[in-house]
């Protein structure tokens, strides 16, 4: 993977084909991944994954975020490695989520949700953790819960990137959202742990998840291009700061 482009995953986060259509022929060529989430997935069904290979050339990232018991789990992953999808998310809460992962289709990648980017440290408390554990050191312990079960990388915020990567070696990937850009102006909204796409790769992110900057922004290609600027920026800081 060389190239900034193929680091940037778009959020299909519409409610429809008609829309996720329109994006997908707009940011062709100027994303590396398309991530089909959960509003689309169950509005649409499998014909969305269809709908978005016939109109770009970008690899897919299925979003399912699927939580259940280790069977279920392996079950639903076993299905949706029938489709032509790069990435496919789990919660992982068990050491041997990912079961027969050998009847899973070579070339799937399936990442672990450590603690979601709109999860912010007063909510640990009410969640019923102890005050005394950090974000970081949480979702580095689910990552590499995670790691252990065979998954081949997690999403995490920016903060907690360069403690998962210690904690997980270089060849753990890691998938960062909660990506906002200075130009767009970190408005308040429901992420809580954001960072801007240079800092998140500079940081170690193997790939950055953006959503409502890019959809929301007056010309999403533009957007789109301004990002992969900015991830360039971030791939040489990082291969500076490199001893
Ligand atoms: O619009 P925005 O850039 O906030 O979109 C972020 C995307 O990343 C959403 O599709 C959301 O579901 C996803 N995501 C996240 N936090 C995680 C995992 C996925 O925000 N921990």
């Amino acid at each position: 993977m060389n190239q900034a482009k193929e680091r940037l995953i778009f959020a299909l986060d519409v409610p429809d084909i008609n829309e996720a259509v329109r994006l997908v022929k707009i940011l062709n060529g100027h994303v590396g991944y398309f991530k089909i989430g959960l509003e689309l997935f169950v509005a649409e069904g499998p014909s969305i994954i269809r709908a978005v290979t016939e109109n770009s050339s970008a690899g897919i990232f299925l979003d399912l975020k699927l939580h259940d018991i280790p069977a279920t789990v392996s079950g639903a992953l076993r299905s949706a490695s029938k489709y032509p999808v790069r990435f496919v998310t789990v919660h992982c809460d068990h050491p041997n989520l990912l079961q027969n992962k050998e009847s899973f289709r070579k070339g799937i990648d399936i990442l672990g949700i450590t603690i979601l980017t709109s999860t912010s440290p007063d909510h640990l408390p009410l969640l019923g953790f102890s005050q005394n554990i950090s974000l970081p050191q949480l979702a580095t312990e689910r990552a590499e819960i995670a790691q252990r079960a065979g998954c081949s990388g997690a999403v995490c915020s920016a903060q907690e990137v360069e403690k998962i990567r210690q904690a997980c070696g270089p060849n753990f990937l890691l998938i960062v959202p909660g990506i906002r850009p200075q130009w767009q102006g970190m408005s308040a909204d429901d992420q809580s742990r954001v960072a801007t796409p240079e800092q998140a790769i500079k940081d170690g992110a193997d790939y950055i998840v953006v959503g409502r900057p890019i959809r929301n922004a007056a010309d999403p290609k533009e957007a789109a291009q301004k990002i992969v600027k900015e991830i360039e920026h971030g791939l040489v800081s990082r291969n500076q700061e490199k001893p």
